[in-house]
C-alpha cells in the first residue's frame, strides 16, 4: 500500500523519540511491578503516559492526533482490544481511543505495538496540552475553506513535551477548524480555533476560555484575525499568561475559564498583547516554508470520480428507500465532485455510544481501505467517518456496513448520543450514563420516528465534569447522586456549534427510568407545538421551556 493519507507521516526522528519514551516507561512498570515504586509515586509517571486507574482495572488512553487514523492503526486498535480488553474499545467525545480492561504489566507491550504503528499515549492525561482535536470532515467538507489537519499537525509538535507547558495549572483542550460551520466545539475548548484564508496567507480566529465542567463558560474570541507566522507565538503567550496567573490552590478554579473570567477577556488580551511584546517573536515565527514541510508530510488523495458518480447515486438513492434515509443521515457533501463523506454511526438503538467490537474496528479498517484511502476519522460525537467516498460506490459501502451491523441511519437525530462512561467505568461518576443512553437509544430506535423528531442532540454525562458533553446537549442529561440512589438532572438548550449556549437546568433531577419517560414525553410534545420545519432548538427559542417543563414533570 501507499503512504497512508491524511495524517502526518513519522520519519526515523519521531520513532526513535517514541521508542525511547517506552522503554523508558517500561523501565517504570517493572519497578512498580515489584514494589520499588508505590503507586504514589508511579501515579504521576504512568498519567504521563495515558495509564488511569479506574474503578475496576486501568484504562489506557491512546491519542489520535486529529482524530485521523490509517487503516494499520485501525487493525493494531482492533487487536489490542481483542489481546488486551474485553475485546472492544470505546471511542470518546476527544477523538481518541479508550481501553478500559488493561493489565498493567501489558502496557509496554502494548504502546510498543501501538509504536510500531506510528501512534501512542504520551499527554492523554495530566496538567499538559491534550489531543488537539479538529473537524472530522478536514480537507473534505464542502464548506470548509481552510484545511485545518497541517496547523492542527504544527500545534501537536509545538505542544507535545514542550518544556514550558508541562506542569500547567490544569489540563488544556486546543480545537482547531477550517470550516466557518463549527464542528469541533470551538468554544467550548481552552483555545479554539477557526482558520481561514486570508489575502496574504491563513488567518486564525481564536477563541478562549471554554469549557464545562462544574463551571460551563462559552470561550470568547480573544483575536480575531492573527496571521499564520504569528499563530504560535500567539498561543505562546496565552498559555503563560495562564501558567503564570492560572489558580493552582484549587483544582476547581485552575482552568484558564476562571482566569478569563476573573479578569475579563479585555485585560487577558493586554496581557497577553503585553506578553508577546516581551517576547522574540523571531523564534515562533511559522515560514510558510516550515508550514509547506509539514503538509509535505501529508499524502493526500485522488479524487478522481467518474463524471456521472453523482448522477448513480441519485439513482441508487431512488431506487431504495432504506439506503436513501441512510444517506440522508449519514452523509455530508464533500468539497470534490463525485465524492461524499459519510459518518459511519456507533450507536445502534440499544447499545452502547462509542463503542466498538474488535471485529467491527477490523471491518471498519478494511472498508477503509476499499471506499476511503485507507483512512478513518473519529469524531467528538463518538462516531467515525469515512471522508472520501465516491458516490457510485455509496451504495456498495452502506450493504456491507449493513451486514457488520454498522448502518444505522441516526446521525445527528435523537438517537445519536453521546455518553460518558460514567458509573460502569469510571471512578468520579454519580451514575451509570451508559444504561440510561441505552434505554433512550432503544426508545427513540425506530429510523422513522427518529427522521420524523429530526436534529436532536442528546449528551449525557455521569457527573458534573461533563465529559459527555452534557451542558452542550440540545437535550442535557447529568448523573446526581440523591442519598445514594442515581438521579439525572436535565438541561434544555445547550449547543456547541457557532451559536454556542449552556443547556439550562429544566428542574429537578428524577430517576433514571422516569427520566427517559419524561424525555419521551417532552419529544411528544414538540412534535405537537412545533410549527413547519421548526428544529427542536428553533420550538425550545420560541416557546421557552414552559412545555417542556410541563411534559416533562407531568404526572401520568
Ligand atoms: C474514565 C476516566 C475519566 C476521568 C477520570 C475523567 C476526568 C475528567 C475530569 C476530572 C474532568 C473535568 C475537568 C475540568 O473541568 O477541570 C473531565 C472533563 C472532560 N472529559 Fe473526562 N474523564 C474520563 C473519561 C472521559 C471520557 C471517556 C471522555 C470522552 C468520552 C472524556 C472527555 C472529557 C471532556 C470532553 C471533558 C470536558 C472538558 C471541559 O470542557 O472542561 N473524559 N474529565
Ligand atoms: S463525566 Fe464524570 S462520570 Fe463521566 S467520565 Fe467524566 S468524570 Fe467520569
Amino acid at each position: 500500500m501507499n503512504a497512508p493519507i491524511g495524517h502526518y507521516q513519522y520519519d526515523s526522528i519521531d520513532r526513535d523519540f517514541l521508542a525511547a519514551r517506552i522503554d523508558e516507561f517500561a523501565d517504570q512498570v517493572a519497578r512498580r511491578l515489584d514494589g520499588r515504586l508505590t503507586e504514589d509515586e508511579f501515579k504521576p509517571l504512568r498519567l504521563m503516559n495515558g495509564l488511569y486507574l479506574q474503578l475496576h482495572a486501568y484504562m489506557l488512553r491512546i491519542a489520535i492526533p486529529y482524530g485521523v487514523l490509517d487503516s494499520r492503526q485501525v487493525r493494531m486498535l482492533a487487536e489490542i482490544a481483542r489481546h488486551y480488553d474485553r475485546d472492544y474499545g470505546h471511542f470518546t467525545t476527544r477523538q481518541n481511543i479508550q481501553f478500559n480492561w488493561i493489565r498493567l504489566e501489558d502496557t509496554p507491550e502494548i504502546l510498543r505495538k501501538l509504536a510500531s504503528v506510528d501512534m501512542h499515549a504520551i499527554q492523554t492525561s495530566g496538567n499538559c496540552i491534550r489531543n488537539v482535536t479538529s473537524d472530522q470532515f478536514a480537507g473534505a467538507a464542502a464548506d470548509e475553506v481552510l484545511d485545518p489537519r497541517v496547523h492542527a499537525e504544527i500545534l501537536r509538535q509545538w505542544s507535545t513535551l514542550h518544556p514550558e507547558f508541562t506542569f500547567l495549572p490544569r489540563k488544556f483542550k486546543i480545537a482547531i477548524s477550517g470550516s466557518p460551520n463549527d464542528r469541533v466545539a470551538a468554544r467550548f475548548h481552552d483555545i479554539g480555533i477557526i482558520a481561514r484564508p486570508g489575502p496574504n496567507g491563513p488567518l486564525f480566529r481564536i477563541f478562549v476560555g471554554g469549557g464545562m465542567g462544574r463551571t460551563p463558560v462559552v470561550g470568547q474570541e480573544i483575536f480575531d484575525a492573527v496571521p499564520e507566522d504569528e499563530l504560535l507565538a500567539t498561543l505562546e503567550a496565552i498559555l503563560r499568561v495562564y501558567n503564570a496567573y492560572g489558580r493552582r490552590d484549587n483544582i476547581y478554579k485552575a482552568r484558564i475559564k476562571i482566569l478569563v473570567q476573573a479578569l475579563g477577556i479585555d485585560a487577558y488580551r493586554d496581557a497577553v498583547r503585553a506578553e508577546l511584546a516581551r517576547m522574540n517573536l523571531d523564534d515562533y515565527r511559522l515560514t510558510p516554508a516550515m508550514v509547506d514541510a509539514i503538509r509535505a508530510r501529508f499524502a493526500t488523495p485522488e479524487l478522481d470520480a467518474p463524471a456521472d458518480a453523482a448522477e448513480r447515486l441519485a439513482a441508487d438513492r431512488a431506487r431504495n428507500r432504506t439506503f436513501d434515509r441512510w444517506a440522508r443521515s449519514n452523509t455530508h457533501p464533500h468539497r470534490a465532485p463525485g465524492y461524499i463523506a459519510v459518518t459511519v454511526s456507533l450507536k445502534p438503538p440499544g447499545g452502547i455510544p462509542g463503542d466498538a467490537t474488535s471485529a467491527q474496528i477490523d471491518r471498519l479498517a478494511d472498508l477503509a481501505d476499499t471506499y476511503s484511502f485507507g483512512e478513518l476519522r473519529i469524531t467528538h460525537m463518538q462516531n467515525v467517518v469515512l471522508a472520501h467516498v465516491r458516490q457510485d460506490r455509496l451504495f456498495a459501502l452502506w450493504e456491507s456496513l449493513r451486514e457488520a451491523e454498522l448502518a444505522t441511519p441516526n446521525v445527528g437525530l435523537i438517537g445519536d448520543i453521546i455518553a460518558c462512561p460514567g458509573l460502569d467505568y469510571c471512578a468520579l461518576a454519580n451514575a451509570r450514563s451508559i444504561p440510561i443512553a441505552q434505554k433512550l437509544g432503544a426508545r427513540f430506535g425506530d429510523a422513522d420516528l427518529q427522521e420524523q423528531v429530526g436534529a436532536l442532540r442528546i449528551n449525557i454525562s455521569g457527573c458534573i465534569n461533563a465529559c459527555g458533553h452534557h451542558h452542550a446537549g440540545h437535550i442535557g442529561l447529568l448523573g446526581v447522586d440523591k442519598r445514594g440512589e442515581e438521579f439525572f438532572q436535565i438541561t434544555l438548550g445547550g449547543r456547541s456549534d457557532n451559536q454556542a449556549a449552556i443547556g439550562e437546568i429544566l428542574g429537578p433531577a428524577l430517576p433514571e427510568d422516569d427520566t427517559v419517560d419524561a424525555i419521551a414525553r417532552m419529544v411528544d410534545r414538540y412534535l405537537v407545538i412545533r410549527s413547519t420545519g421548526e428544529t427542536f432548538l428553533d420550538t425550545l427559542t420560541r416557546l421557552g421551556d414552559a412545555p417542556f417543563k410541563e411534559a416533562a414533570y407531568e404526572k401520568a
